[in-house]
């Protein structure tokens, strides 16, 4: 690689235990808790190397907070995949875009072999009052918050594991005390499943819809009483999988005359509702969904197609020209009374709203998730002016009116901008800003606090290594500092 921002896709990331890391600036005294993100701690094996951003070997980096002070470790999760490929100084499990080599006659992996990488790297979660890090193969690795040390598995689904997939973005309902997944069932017939998991681990399939070719879909949407699939056009033949020709996500194919189906399903009976199509496009991430009246809303955030996902390719991101494509911001509004599927002119609209480029989004879920008041949006980015490599700005967007403001430090990789709000808040901006970045220029990585209202620095603290660019973290108040 020859790029300033390399760093984030080299190397190996020594395991530390940090007590007390310097800070520069300040850290809220009112600021409790910890900061669990998950993401890569290698792209290598051995003299083996992964092929894509979503593959690497997870690393859980932990940053708790009290009284002003903040505290690191970081830890490889220890997994079958890890131990494995470590030992053997090798790939041993299938990826997202990486497979191991083997011969010819024994291709057979991961979705539909017994071998189902259990390297959960993708977010964080407490799910039934356990901690986990989150894969979209269907293991996911509860974890002690204090030793970072693997405590468990847990499974949507029993045996066999093979030919299900999930998605690392459940949505967790406080009023009911349940946490909502999506689980893909492939099969000569498919099936989109919704899944209720209580606080006592209990798992029930609420309701599924069929599909013969099934999406690759990283998220859903969810309001008070309905799920929705968003069923983009990134489709596999189920066979494709079965024989396993070429690694994961290259057996999707784009088939943007499929259009977008939304599926609307009632998460209290299962009911399918109904099904509303609208043009082609792609995301990974739905931001938030709320009912207004008769409608359905859904804040996503959205790319025209999926070569996002082969922007990741490690040697696409080597080049010293590569562009992201810009995700935004955009407004879905699905009409429940309104024309469904196979009607003229049927096809459900969205506003865009924000030309800011954003990914990884975060809000204040704890007063807004399902609930359309909400108006600020925190993301990552990447500068209009600066436009080429990595994301390299937070953007806030007001959602309601449209603009918005950036944090910007050229050479500086900011990872996902997580919301802490400040406790007794009443504006709903009122707290900080978590992320994780990269300086380029010094080659280590700091934990950025950001006051969310103004988007000015409150204060850093620098950790004596690189931190390889991560996805998803979450934050759990007054736990494990
Ligand atoms: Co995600």
């Amino acid at each position: 690689m020859s790029n300033v921002f390399e760093l984030g896709f080299l190397g190996r990331t020594r395991e530390l235990r940090l007590d007390r890391l310097p800070v520069m600036g300040r850290i809220p005294e009112w600021l409790t808790g910890t900061l669990v993100r998950n993401g890569p701690g290698t792209f290598d094996a051995g003299a083996e190397r992964y092929r894509h951003w979503f593959d690497g070997l997870s690393m859980l980096h932990k940053f708790s907070f009290s009284g002003g002070q903040v505290s690191y470790a970081n830890k490889f999760l220890d997994t079958q995949s890890y131990r494995t490929a470590m030992q053997r100084g090798r790939i041993t499990y299938s990826e997202f875009a990486t497979d191991p080599c083997r011969s010819l006659f024994s291709r057979i992996q991961s979705v539909f072999s017994p071998t189902v990488s259990d390297n959960a790297k993708v977010s964080i979660a407490k799910v039934a009052e356990k901690y986990m890090a989150l894969a979209e193969t269907p293991i996911q690795v509860e974890f002690d918050l204090e030793t970072l040390r693997t405590a468990g598995v847990f499974t949507y689904e029993d045996e066999p594991l093979t030919g299900q997939m999930t998605t690392v973005h459940p949505v967790y309902d406080p009023e009911e005390n349940n946490t909502y997944n999506l689980v893909t069932r492939y099969h000569a017939v498919s099936h989109y499943r919704l899944y209720r998991v209580g606080a006592d681990g209990g798992r029930t399939m609420v309701g599924q819809v069929p599909s013969t070719k099934p999406a690759y879909m990283h998220s859903f949407g969810m309001t008070k009483r309905y799920a929705i699939f968003t069923e983009f056009p990134l489709r596999v033949q189920p066979m494709a999988l079965l024989l396993w020709l070429r690694p994961y996500i290259e057996n999707f194919t784009w088939e943007p005359k499929r259009g977008t189906p939304f599926y609307v399903l009632d998460r209290h009976t299962g009911e399918l509702v109904g099904r509303w199509d609208a043009d082609p496009f792609f995301a990974f991430h739905h931001v938030n969904a709320w009912e207004e009246g008769d409608d359905i809303v859904l804040d996503i955030d959205a790319y025209e197609d999926n070569q996002i996902i082969d922007a990741f390719f490690l040697d696409r991101l080597a080049s010293a020209t590569s562009a992201l494509p810009f995700g935004h911001l955009r407004r879905y509004r699905i009409p429940l009374k309104g024309p469904r599927k196979g009607t003229k002119n049927g096809r459900i609209q969205y506003e865009t709203l924000s030309d800011e480029c954003a990914e990884l989004a975060r809000f204040d879920t704890e007063r807004y998730l399902m609930d359309g008041d909400y108006r600020y949006v925190y993301a990552s980015s990447i500068n209009k002016t600066n436009p080429n490599g990595f994301y390299n700005q937070i953007v806030k967007i007001d959602v309601k009116l449209g603009k918005a403001w950036t944090w910007y430090c050229a050479g500086h990789y900011p990872g996902e901008p997580v919301f802490v709000g400040k406790p007794g808040r009443t504006r709903d901006d009122d707290g900080v800003l978590l992320s994780v970045v990269l300086d380029a220029n010094e080659g280590t990585s700091y934990l950025l606090v950001l006051d969310a209202g103004s988007l000015a620095e409150i204060g850093r603290a620098p950790v004596p290594h690189a931190i390889l660019f991560g996805y998803h973290g979450e934050f759990f108040g007054g736990a494990g500092v």
